[in-house]
């Protein structure tokens, strides 16, 4: 099942709105004879890219172990579990279950006499593919955000400073995360101050009153969506897609554009923003990256990384479990997930 993750990785942000599957087949005598992985939306699925590899005598009696339970219904591609049966596969082990409620795929696995396994390395699989989970399961975007601070929390200097908090390798791993998203999310206040040009395949600025001009680096690349009041004309622009939005005590409403976003089938969305947008965010954040570089600020005035609430009791606080910690080479990274 680690290698099914692990081939499953392959295909990490191309396979959206798919989960990332991997595929291992074993032989009658317990030996690996294929492999195979889901590599884009609209490719096979990793069993049928496995088990296309070789020839139905040599899988006769096999094992073909997968993370995620085989489909059992016509999508793109015909169900995997008809060619499992084909195959004359005898065991199937499954991570986890498909929370696509038209996936049954267990069931007819089981109804055509093949021994099947669930929930091996569950918590794995289910973590390999929690933006899946969270599109099927609550039918909206996932949402994860990234904050580069100092150890006191803060982002930038009070004149905006804030070029380079962290080591290079942190930026780097900044960049590696960021395309595992479907689009990066970020406001017209940080494009002003940093000019960034976020390389990404679409790109969502919050841009409330149309300040920004198609000039800026962010615009020269990728599909660019702005969302800004409604009240507004939307400029006409090829280049750029422009969405008008409700306001909601002076603020676009995140929760109008989160469902624009799945709407328009973005699954994962990746903030990077000042402190104010993501205090905003906070609500709806599934999943934090925070950078944290061993410098101290020690200012008052300095910008912070999460702003705009109030809280008068530590119970007030947004409560995240911490899933992993990764060193740099002089920062920190931690990963939380939303409790
Ligand atoms: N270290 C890092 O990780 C990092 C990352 C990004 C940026 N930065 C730094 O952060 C600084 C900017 O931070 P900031 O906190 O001042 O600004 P910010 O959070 O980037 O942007 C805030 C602006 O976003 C707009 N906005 C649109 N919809 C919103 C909503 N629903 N809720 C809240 N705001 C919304 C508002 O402008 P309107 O009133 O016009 O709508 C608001 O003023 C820059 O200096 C930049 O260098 C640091």
């Amino acid at each position: 099942m680690n290698m099914c993750i692990e081939l499953a990785r392959k295909g990490e942000g191309k396979t959206s709105p798919n989960p990332m599957v991997g595929c291992v087949v074993l032989n009658d005598k317990g030996e690996i004879i294929s492999t195979g992985y889901h590599s884009k939306a609209g490719e096979n699925h990793a069993e049928r890219d496995a088990l296309l590899k070789i020839n139905p005598e040599d899988a006769k009696n096999g094992t073909l172990v997968v993370n995620l339970e085989p489909c059992s219904h016509y999508g793109k591609t015909p169900p995997c579990t008809d060619l499992i049966i084909e195959y004359g596969i005898k065991n199937v082990v499954i991570g986890m279950k498909d929370p696509n409620p038209e996936v049954d795929g267990i069931t007819k696995l089981k109804q055509a006499g093949i021994n099947v396994i669930t929930g091996v390395l569950e918590k794995e699989c289910e973590e390999l593919n929690e933006v899946f989970i969270v599109n099927q399961t609550e039918k909206r975007t996932f949402v994860a955000l990234k904050t580069a601070a100092t150890l006191d929390g803060k982002i930038a200097t009070s004149n905006g400073s804030s070029k380079w908090i962290t080591s290079e390798d942190a930026r780097a791993e900044g960049k590696n995360i960021r395309a595992k998203y479907d689009a990066i999310l970020t406001s017209s206040k940080t494009v002003k101050a940093d000019n960034p040009q976020m390389f990404h395949g679409k790109k969502i600025i919050l841009d409330r009153t149309l300040s920004l001009s198609p000039d800026f680096e962010i615009f020269k690349q990728g599909e660019c969506f702005v969302y800004h009041d409604e009240r507004l004309r939307s400029p006409q622009n090829s280049n750029i897609n422009y969405i008008k939005t409700p306001v909601k005590s002076g603020k676009l409403d995140i929760k109008f554009i989160l469902g624009d976003l799945y709407e328009k089938g973005i699954m994962s969305v990746f903030v990077e923003a000042g402190g104010i947008l993501n205090g905003s965010f906070l609500p709806y954040c599934d999943k934090i990256y925070n950078f944290v570089a061993p410098r101290i600020l020690a200012d008052d005035s300095a910008k912070n990384s999460f702003l705009g609430l109030t809280a008068t009791c530590i119970d007030d606080a947004y409560q995240f479990r911490f899933v992993d910690v990764k060193r740099f080479e002089s920062d920190v990274l931690c990963i939380l997930k939303k409790i």
